[in-house]
């Protein structure tokens, strides 16, 4: 590797950093919120056969996913005891099965006789019969029997319980791992259990949730999430009311980044000049998500006349700390405007994306494909339940094939023409990354590390640094 230069990594956008609007928002921001956590990490381009070939999906596969803790599904998608969910990835497939004393027991969806799946939807039941030729399973993975006994006295004493994963639970995320051993979800997570503390995701319910396939590598569609930078020139038109470039880029150890993207504010690349901050408001309310046919203003909290001589970002604060509280049933005086308004994107090695804050908070999920051209994408939105009632069962997933489009899905309200313009990128990104002449991909210093952080990562699963030893 090249000589570091350590001047590398240093430069930020000129002029208002996150920095710099953490002390002008009206609350004192959290250290969570104010402690950077960057370092330069080099500048060598990146191999593009990474997010092209066949051998480098079969090392993720063999080296990185059965080591790793590997987000699965959320408790509200299985509340009651025999509610169960299917859950594929890297080429496995799990049934995550509720017990009667409020366990998730996490076992392979595979049936011990000739292989078939035992489900290929969620759904509930206290036992599973393999729709081929009947053998059965108890919802905790215990072996049943089969329809013709007398044929199979060779299996009396085999282990015939069906195999099992890790699992683990945090903040209503539900975590399977398939070897077993290796850190605990709290050290994997860290120090993102610390930081939610104050946004606690158990407090939500899934309201929204559509996948999609897309003709991308999945760390090519994960990575169009990873940075702001592209909304200059993808997404033109919320520059109105986004600091596309005066985001904050940090990360911990291996596992956790995170990108803050101040909304509320015009982008740098805008002109100031006879731009008001109500106009920053009023193209908010245009684009972020409550631009529909029917829009009705009184009861978006996002909808503020902003007084002379307050910035739009304290008057949205204002507005939406009343409205959040209302929703959540506490107060949120402590909760400074950032929490409420901005993207506080956070990443989880190596395909989990959950948003900070106090607002109802978007999730991601990446998830590969059976080539290394696609993957599946899946976007939650959880909202926050009043602080006493019960968690409400999530809504089902809304999944979308690849022909078609985000906006299919009325219920992303604008953001799914956001995603539309990533898509129009990501197919062509992949596509591109097979055609690449010189085989190299160049990151930027500062705004593409967490991209470089999880290339990092995945190398140290692949060489055998963590995970499997090599
Ligand atoms: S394959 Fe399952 S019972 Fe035969
Ligand atoms: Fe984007």
């Amino acid at each position: 590797m090249a000589e570091m230069d350590p001047a590398l990594g240093q430069d930020r956008c000129p002029g208002t950093s996150w920095n710099d609007l953490m002390a002008s928002d009206s609350r004192p921001a959290p250290a969570i919120l104010t402690e950077e956590s960057y370092s330069y990490l080099g500048s060598e381009p990146l191999d593009a056969a990474r997010y092209t070939s066949e051998e480098f999906a079969r090392l993720e596969r063999e080296r990185m996913w059965p080591y790793v803790w590997q987000y699965a599904a959320r408790e509200e998608d299985l509340p009651e005891a025999g509610d169960f969910v299917v859950y594929e990835n890297a080429g496995r497939s799990w049934l995550l099965s509720r017990q009667d004393d409020g366990s998730i027991k996490a076992m392979a969806n595979v049936c011990l006789h000739r292989g078939r799946k035992l489900r290929t939807e969620d759904g509930t039941a206290d036992s599973f019969i393999c729709p081929f030729h009947g053998f059965q399973w108890g919802k905790d993975g215990t072996y049943q029997g089969n329809p013709c006994p007398w044929d199979f006295k060779h299996l009396e004493n085999e282990d015939m319980a069906l195999p099992e994963a890790e699992v683990a639970r945090w903040q209503g995320y539900v975590f399977i791992r398939e070897a077993k051993g290796g850190p605990s979800i709290e050290e994997f997570l860290a120090p993102l259990p610390e930081h939610f503390k104050r946004w606690n995701h158990g407090e939500c319910t899934t309201v929204i949730c559509v996948a999609k396939e897309v003709a991308a590598n999945w760390k090519v569609t994960a990575e169009a999430f990873m940075e702001a930078w592209h909304t200059l020139v993808t997404h033109p038109q919320i520059l109105a009311f986004t600091g596309d470039c005066n985001g904050a880029y940090w990360f911990w150890g291996d596992n956790i980044n995170v990108n803050h993207v101040p909304f509320g504010v015009l982008s740098p690349h805008l002109d100031p000049d006879g731009k008001s901050q109500q106009w920053i408001v009023d193209e908010f309310i245009k684009y972020n998500g409550r631009s529909s046919d029917n829009y009705d203003p009184s009861g978006d909290p996002y909808a503020v006349q902003v007084p002379d001589g307050m910035t739009a970002r304290a008057a949205l604060g204002a507005a939406l700390r009343t409205a959040y509280a209302e929703q959540a049933g506490y107060s949120l005086d402590h909760a400074t405007d950032a929490e409420l308004i901005d993207a506080l994107v956070y990443n989880v090695f190596p395909n989990f994306a959950p948003w900070g804050g106090f607002m109802p908070n978007i999730v991601y999920r990446w998830l590969p494909g059976k080539t290394p051209d696609t993957c599946v994408m899946e976007v939650r939105v959880l909202a926050r339940i009043k602080q006493g009632e019960p968690i409400p069962r999530a809504v089902p997933r809304n999944t979308l094939r690849l022909d078609q489009k985000w906006t299919e899905a009325p219920e992303l309200g604008g953001l799914g023409a956001v995603f539309e313009q990533d898509m129009d990128n990501l197919p062509f990104v992949q596509e591109g990354l097979h055609a690449s002449v010189n085989g190299k991909v160049h990151l930027a210093n500062y705004q593409e590390i967490r991209l470089r952080q999880f290339h990092r990562t995945m190398d140290k699963y692949i060489s055998g640094e963590l995970g499997k030893k090599a």
